[in-house]
C-alpha cells in the first residue's frame, strides 16, 4: 500500500472513494460534514437527521457522489469526540480501508477528523489502513482476496507537510511491523520451525540496520541454558536463540541503561508429556506469538530509529513428547544456577523465558519486558480485552500500562505480593507451575521473576490478547499482533 498525506481539498483528491469520521451527537454542520454532504447530494444530514446514523463506533454507511459517477463516500461512526484518540483514529481509518476494499475501491482519502495532532492522526491512519489489510489466505490457491486499497491517502487540514510526511512514514513502518509479527503467529509449525524463526529475523535484521546473532544448541549448552534445551528435548527441531540489538548513532540513554524485550517462542506446544487434549491443540502454532511481537517490534525499532538502545530475545523452541523429551518430575539446572523441578511439562514457556530473561541480564539488560503466551488462566481471568501484567518493579509496569493506555491496548496488572510461595519445590529450588491450579497466571510470573536478577522487570502474558477468534471491522481475525504499538511507545517515553 503506498500512502501520502495532503493538506488541502480533501473532495478533490484523485481517489475512488472518500472517507472520514462522524461523532456521536454531530449534526454534520463542520465545513468537511458540510461539503461531503453536498457532494452526496443531502445524503450525510439526511441520515443523520433521520436517526439512521449516530456516530456511535462500529457504525458505517456507504453513499455515492450525486455528481461523479462512481464516486463513493464513507462515514464511519467514531464514538465520543472527547474519547477520539490516535487509537481510535486507527481503528476508523481501518475499518474505512477493509470496508472500501470490499466494495472493489483501489484508492482512497481518508479524514481523520478530531484534535489528534497532525502527525500522529496520520500516523494512526496509515497504521490502521495497512493492519486492516491482513489475511489469513496466504496459503490459498483459491478464493484468496484479490482486492486490496493500493493507495491510501490521509487529509488533515492545513497540516504541516513535514509533519504529514514524518507522520505517514512512521505509521507504514509501524503498520507493516504489526503485519509481519501477524504473520508469522500465523505461520504453520511445519513451516515456521526455530531454524525458520531465525532465519527470517536474521534476514529482517539485515533489511533494517540490526545486529542478529542466532545461538545454537551447543552453543547454549556451553551457557548452561538446561531449562531452555529441556523443552525441546523431545523435537527433532533444534531449538534457537535469537538475539537482536539496535543501536542509536548517539545515545540518550543513561549510561549502562539497556531496555531488553523478550519473547516466548514455542513454535508449537504439544504440551510434552503432559500432552495437551488434541481438541483445539492446533491454536497452539501461535505460541510463538510472543516472541513473534519481538522481533516484530525489533523490526519497527530498527527503521524508526530511537535514541536508546534495545536488545530483543527470542527463546524458539518446540515442545513435543518423544522419548527423548522430559518427563514430570525431571529436574533441570537453568543458567542461573537455580534448579527446576518439572512437574508439567506443559508449563514450557517459562522454562524457555528463565533462560532467555537470564541471558538478557547478562547481555546488560536493566529493564526487561518479557510477553508470552504463558497461561491458559489469563483468559479465564481477563477474557480477550486486557493482557495480564505483572513485574518486580512498580515504575515499570506504570510505565507500560500508561504506554498501552496511549496505544490503545489494555494491560491489566495482577499481583505477585505474597504469592512468592507457590512456585517452592520440595526437591529443588523452585517447581515449574504453581500449587494445584491456583492464580495460574501469578504463578507463572513468579517462576520467570526467579530468574531475574537486578534488572526491572516486567512480564505479559499476552495468551487471551495474541489471537482473536472473530473479525472486527478493522481487522480480520487471528493474530492481533498486540503489545507491539505499546512497546514502541515506552521505548519513546524511555528517550
Ligand atoms: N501455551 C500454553 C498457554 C496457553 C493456553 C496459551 C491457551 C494460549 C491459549 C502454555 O504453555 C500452557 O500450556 N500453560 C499451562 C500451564 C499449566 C500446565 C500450569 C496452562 O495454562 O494450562
Ligand atoms: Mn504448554
Ligand atoms: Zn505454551
Amino acid at each position: 500500500m503506498k500512502s501520502r498525506g495532503i493538506n488541502k481539498n480533501f473532495s478533490g483528491a484523485n481517489v475512488d472513494a472518500l472517507a472520514t469520521v462522524v461523532f456521536k451527537g454531530e449534526k454534520g454542520s463542520t465545513a468537511l460534514l458540510k461539503e461531503l454532504d453536498s457532494l452526496t447530494g443531502g445524503q450525510i444530514s439526511s441520515i443523520i437527521s433521520s436517526g439512521e446514523f449516530k456516530g456511535d463506533k462500529g457504525e458505517s454507511a456507504l453513499l455515492r457522489f450525486k455528481a461523479k459517477k462512481g464516486g463513493r463516500v464513507l462515514v464511519i461512526g467514531a464514538g465520543e469526540k472527547s474519547e477520539y484518540g490516535a487509537p481510535e483514529v486507527a481503528i476508523a481509518a481501518g475499518h474505512a480501508a477493509r470496508k472500501l476494499r470490499s466494495c472493489g475501491a483501489k484508492s482512497m482519502a481518508f479524514a481523520p477528523r478530531g484534535s489528534v495532532d497532525a502527525s500522529d492522526a496520520a500516523a494512526a491512519s496509515v497504521q490502521g489502513a495497512v493492519t486492516s489489510q491482513f489475511d489469513l489466505d496466504k496459503y490459498k490457491t483459491k478464493d484468496k482476496i484479490d482486492k486490496a486499497i493500493t493507495n491510501f491517502v490521509v487529509y488533515v487540514d492545513g497540516a504541516k507537510p513535514a509533519q504529514l510526511k514524518s507522520g505517514v512514514e512512521r505509521g507504514g513502518i509501524i503498520g507493516d511491523s504489526i503485519n509481519f509479527t501477524r504473520d508469522l503467529a500465523n505461520e504453520p509449525p511445519n513451516i515456521l520451525t526455530p531454524t525458520e524463526m531465525a532465519k527470517r529475523s536474521q534476514k529482517m535484521a539485515k533489511e533494517v540496520g540490526l545486529t542478529c546473532q542466532i545461538l545454537s544448541e551447543a552453543q547454549m549448552k556451553k551457557l548452561g541454558m538446561n531449562s531452555l534445551l529441556s523443552v525441546s528435548l523431545g523435537s527433532e527441531q533444534p531449538a534457537k536463540l535469537i538475539v537482536l540489538k539496535y543501536t542509536p548513532k548517539k545515545s540518550t540513554a543513561k549510561k549502562g541503561e539497556l531496555l531488553s524485550l523478550v519473547g516466548k517462542g514455542v513454535m508449537f506446544d504439544t504440551g510434552g508429556i503432559s500432552l495437551k487434549p488434541g481438541e483445539g491443540m492446533d491454536a497452539m502454532k501461535y505460541d510463538m506469538s510472543g516472541g513473534a511481537t519481538v522481533v516484530g517490534a525489533m523490526r519497527a525499532i530498527g527503521m524508526l530509529k530511537p535514541t536508546v538502545p534495545v536488545l530483543g530475545i527470542v527463546g524458539c523452541v518446540e515442545n513435543m513428547p518423544d522419548g527423548k523429551a522430559s518427563r514430570p518430575s525431571d529436574v533441570v539446572t537453568a543458567m542461573t544456577g537455580k534448579t527446576i523441578e518439572i512437574l508439567n511439562t506443559d508449563a514450557e514457556g517459562r522454562l524457555v523465558l528463565a533462560d532467555a530473561v537470564a541471558y538478557a541480564e547478562k547481555q546488560g539488560a536493566t529493564r526487561i519486558v518479557d510477553m508470552a503466551t504463558l497461561t491458559g488462566a489469563v483468559v479465564v481471568a481477563l477474557g480477550h480485552l486486557n493482557t495480564g501484567i505483572m513485574g518486580n518493579d512498580q515504575g515499570l509496569v506504570d510505565d507500560m500500562i500508561a504506554a498501552g493506555k496511549e496505544a490503545g491496548e489494555g494491560f491489566w496488572q495482577l499481583p505477585l505480593e505474597g504469592y512468592e510461595g507457590e512456585v517452592k519445590s520440595d526437591i529443588a529450588d523452585v517447581k515449574n507451575v504453581g500449587t494445584k491450579r491456583r492464580a495460574g497466571t501469578i504463578a507463572g510470573a513468579l517462576f520467570i521473576q526467579e530468574f531475574v536478577d537486578k534488572a526491572k522487570w516486567a512480564h505479559l502474558d499476552i495468551a487471551g490478547t495474541a489471537w482473536a477468534d472473530s473479525p472486527q471491522p478493522h481487522q480480520s481475525k487471528g493474530p492481533t499482533g498486540v503489545a507491539i504499538r505499546s512497546l514502541l511507545k515506552l521505548v519513546e517515553m524511555s528517550e
